[in-house]
């Protein structure tokens, strides 16, 4: 046994930080996280959090514009409770020390602090509390500095884990089935560095490992976004829900060197349009809303659009604002397309949609437990019902938040009647017999070929015969990805290889089952909403397989 803790967590974003700060008053707490700290889409998000602050908001109205963007598939008591609790996390995080901005003028008038809110496709009034174009850095930050200096809980970077261990798994393999009644009590970890697979036995169990946008080839997403969190889940038996359901962001930056970076839909809440290389601005044929229809419709557009003309990329034109407004207001935007030679104060930017937020994920209740017990999951990896079938814009930081809080509280009170004095009983990992490997170039191959027949066959339009594809191909590469992995040691890419494998199947499955078009989903042979049959989740458990 290398580590024995109260709470084990697996992600260091908004989700696993916010959640370790709050259940370290209570026990000790072990987060590993699989590069640095700060290696997380969190850091990453431009937009910022959506929630009622402005005068002429109401839960209501936010809580309409969720339901209506997740287009008949949000849980909506979850829509009400993430709403209506979102003031009070905000509130919180200010009181930790996160700074988002002000509108100046609005606080000198009543004395009152007073957000500057932005504005973002879907949302009917200006709710999105931001810190410039940078809040998932300057929240990050913050919870990072916090959980540093906290003595209860120990930071492993460079951690990645490998599989969760449940009950069955750890009892002599084959004589126990894994049933609702399973029960997670840590993960083996390899330390990258050590290169070695360690064993965590913990009370409590976290998985927050944020989404999977590496699944395709283009992804706004960072490199740590391999989907780690509801592949470990399932393959332990949890429940996993809804994965045909992937984001895809409208704009990111069209450039060859650019490694997808993204440019907020805050740009078009501040007035950018879309335009085609003539300069005619086409969203209006698509959408009343024009180009703050909800990210589907603008995603759907630009790819339409695209394959219309056979262009690369579309533009996003912000040109008629006032520069200095603009390198106020998107600082990090501005300087990153600078850096590419695109000056957005005097140029539109070249954009393209790619691969953004998984809306699917480890099925949990209101208080984030799975279907395992003391198996709990927050943020991106989870679905929680909030979403539907697509994410309102902002909405993501808040889920986590709200859920980190309410997670926290259920685990506090489950953990204390747990015993780790089984932790002797579990199996150390079990390398015998596996050597170094001698080809690596077969999960690079692998690798790319996943992300490129996900992207061209599983992405954002969709039809029987390219999932059908893509399925083929999926089982081929899920064969040899099992026999490499008996056979050789684990190595931080085989996991991640393994991971992406099993949720690109996931999503292809759960594609391939729902035969309408809603939110996300988008199928040629199936262009209608369907409620009769398909007003529900798709929901995946594995066969127990010992
Ligand atoms: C954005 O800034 O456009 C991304 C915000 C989000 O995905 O919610």
């Amino acid at each position: 046994m290398d580590y024995k803790t109260d709470f084990l967590i697996i992600g260091s974003g908004i989700a696993g930080l916010a959640y370790a700060l709050k259940v370290a008053a209570f026990g000790d707490v072990v987060l590993v996280t699989k590069k640095e700290i700060m290696d997380s889409s969190t850091n990453k998000a431009q937009g910022g959090i959506a929630s009622v602050f402005g005068k002429l908001d109401s839960f209501d109205m936010h809580i309409q514009d969720t339901l209506d963007s997740g287009d008949g598939l949000c849980d909506k008591a979850v829509v009400e409770m993430v709403v209506k609790d979102g003031p009070d996390r905000i509130r919180e995080l200010i009181d930790l020390g996160v700074k988002f901005n002000i509108d100046e003028a609005a606080q000198q008038k009543t004395g009152e602090p007073d957000f500057d809110l932005g504005r973002e496709g879907g949302h009917s009034h200006n709710r999105i509390v931001h810190a410039q174009d940078m809040t998932g850095k300057e929240v990050e930050k913050v919870l990072v500095r916090l959980a540093e200096k906290h003595d209860r809980i120990t930071i492993l970077e460079n951690h990645i884990a490998v599989d969760l261990i449940t009950y069955s798994k750890r009892m002599k393999r084959g004589l126990v089935t894994t049933t609702h009644e399973d029960y997670c009590c840590g993960a083996y970890v390899l330390d990258i560095s050590e290169k070695r697979v360690k064993t965590f036995c913990s009370k409590i169990t976290l998985l927050a490992t944020g989404g999977a946008g590496k699944v395709y080839l283009y992804t706004s997403n960072p490199d740590i976004a391999t989907g780690d969190g509801i592949a470990m889940a399932y393959r332990a038996g949890a429940t996993v829900a809804n994965l045909e359901f992937v984001q895809f962001h409208p704009t990111c930056l069209y450039h060859p060197k650019a490694k997808s970076f993204l440019v907020s839909e805050a740009v078009r809440g501040e007035g950018a349009r879309l335009i085609d290389a003539d300069g005619t601005a086409f969203m209006g044929q698509y959408d009343s809303l024009k180009d703050l229809a909800c990210r589907d419709v603008v995603a759907r557009a630009i790819d339409t659009e695209l394959k219309k003309s056979g262009a690369d990329s579309v533009f996003l034109d912000i040109t008629h604002k006032d520069p200095d407004f603009i390198k106020e207001r998107f600082p990090n935007i501005y300087e990153e397309c600078l850096s590419y030679g695109v000056d957005m104060t005097r140029n539109p930017i070249p954009v393209v949609p790619a691969a953004h937020y998984m809306c699917g994920g480890v099925a949990s209740d209101v208080f984030g437990r799975t279907d395992i017990q003391r198996l709990y999951v927050v943020g991106e990896t989870a679905c929680t019902g909030l979403h539907g079938a697509n994410r309102l814009a902002s909405n993501s930081l808040l889920e986590a938040l709200v859920y980190a809080n309410t997670a926290a509280g259920k685990s506090v009170e489950e953990f204390r009647h747990v015993e780790n004095s089984n932790a002797n009983d579990i199996v150390p990992w079990d390398d015998v017999g596996t050597t170094d490997s001698d080809e690596v170039i077969t999960v690079s191959q692998n690798w790319d070929e996943i992300r490129r027949f996900m992207w061209n066959y599983v992405g954002i339009v969709r039809s029987d015969k390219r999932l059908a594809r893509a399925d083929r191909r999926i089982e081929i590469i899920q064969k040899e990805i099992k026999e490499y992995y008996w056979n050789f040691k684990v190595t931080a890419d085989l996991i991640e290889l393994r991971n992406i494998a099993i949720v690109a199947e996931l999503i292809i499955k759960s594609a391939m089952h729902r035969k309408e078009s809603r939110g996300l989903h988008y199928n040629i042979e199936y262009p209608e909403r369907n409620d009769r049959l398909w007003n529900k989740d798709t929901v995946m458990r594995r066969p127990f397989v010992g």
